[in-house]
């Protein structure tokens, strides 16, 4: 059972996640018109996991008797400068989830809700991995700068991710 102010706030992380899932389609999109498939593919899986962590919000309101209510979104960018910023402004973007993730864990516990807590763990954890996946990327980007070798060889490296269900959400 969730408190009103708890489904509100997982209603808001549920507009956010499909609006992260809105971010990294359009980011997809500009690399793909950029040739650089990889790239495109590593925020199409981006994509999937955000409509997964949104998916994953949606059924936990409605298996606790809440009523999910879906919101309108902003555009997004849908043009960068270059591939680095694309993917800084990916890292800005997990940064601010994290912050989101951590008020409503505060929330969870500030209204004594187990059950809320426990499924925010799986987030508040995945956060790491997101942020990780992006620096490391940036990192990359920034060893290579203009060389248009290295370019491709990190394109074909990002080639290689695959979208991995939530285990027991398949
Ligand atoms: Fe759903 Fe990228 O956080």
């Amino acid at each position: 059972m969730l408190s009103q102010k708890l489904i509100d706030a997982i209603n808001d992380q549920i507009q956010y996640e499909y609006y992260s899932a809105f971010i990294y389609k359009a980011m997809q999109a500009y690399f793909e018109d950029e040739d650089l498939p990889g790239m495109a593919n590593w925020m199409d899986i981006q994509f999937q996991e955000e409509v997964s962590h949104a998916e994953k919000m949606f059924h936990f309101v409605c298996d606790t008797g809440g009523r999910v209510l879906m919101q309108a979104m902003e555009t997004p960018h849908n043009d960068y400068s270059s591939p680095l910023e694309a993917f800084e402004e990916a890292l800005r973007h997990e940064q601010i989830v994290t912050s989101k993730i951590n008020d409503l864990m505060e929330l969870a516990q500030q209204e004594k809700n187990h059950a809320a807590q426990i499924f925010f763990q799986w987030f508040v954890t995945e956060q790491v991995e997101e942020e990780a996946n992006a620096s490391h990327i940036i990192a990359k980007l920034k060893r290579v700068k203009e060389d248009g070798r290295g370019l491709m060889m990190v394109d074909q490296d990002l080639a290689k991710r695959v979208f991995v269900p939530i285990a027991g959400e398949a």
